[in-house]
């Protein structure tokens, strides 16, 4: 049966790079995995309240079982004042409650930080980080991904262009697979 791996793009924009990067990850499904884009963009703010007066919204729930189902989540994280959007802190935060029964725990994940600047999202790429040891999410250690000028990345159609860095994202998915395997 094929490994599913799920992706989660840290950024709510329509025209999101960081959801183009994810999408041009989808392609790139070894044999025997399948990838599939699990979405934040519904979440309202987590507030303890609704785990606790039965008022769980929806798209908890929903969001829920997307990463209860998958066996690793590779995350492309945009850069928001060199930490990573309050959209992708609510989705892990979301996905860690109620007490004791995080969603979380054990799935092998990677970390991709990206920005249209230079530093490649150095900041989110290690706030993420600190997250996922809390979370008990093993994350892959190399290679780091921080993608730079990613408003140059793609073309008219929002596919990612042929190119250094789409080579470098293909040889970093291959990576994160090899070390899937021998950690899941
Ligand atoms: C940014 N941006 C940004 N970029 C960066 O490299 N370092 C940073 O600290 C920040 N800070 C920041 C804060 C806020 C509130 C916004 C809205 C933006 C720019 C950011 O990289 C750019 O908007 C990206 O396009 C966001 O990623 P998506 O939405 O394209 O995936």
């Amino acid at each position: 049966m094929s490994k599913i791996i799920g992706i989660i793009a840290g950024s709510l924009r329509k025209e999101s790079f960081s959801k183009k990067i994810a999408n041009g990850i989808l392609q790139m499904a070894p044999a025997g995995f399948e990838f599939k884009i699990i979405p934040i963009d519904e979440l309202p703010i987590y507030n303890q309240d609704f785990d606790d007066h039965h008022k769980v919204p929806a798209s908890y729930l929903t969001f829920r079982n997307a990463v209860q189902s998958v066996n690793g989540i590779i995350f492309v994280t945009p850069e928001h004042n060199r930490s990573i959007p309050a959209a992708l802190k609510n989705a892990l935060d979301v996905g860690s409650r109620p007490y004791g029964k995080s969603v979380w725990t054990g799935k092998p994940g990677a970390v991709f930080s990206n920005s249209p600047g230079n530093i490649g999202g150095f900041g989110a790429n290690h706030h993420l980080r600190q997250c996922l040891v809390f979370l008990n999410i093993p994350v892959m250690q190399q290679p780091e991904v921080y993608i730079q000028k990613s408003n140059e990345l793609f073309d008219e159609k929002g596919d990612l262009k042929a190119g250094d860095t789409k080579e470098f994202i293909a040889k970093a998915v291959n990576a994160y697979i090899d070390w899937f395997n021998k950690n899941a």
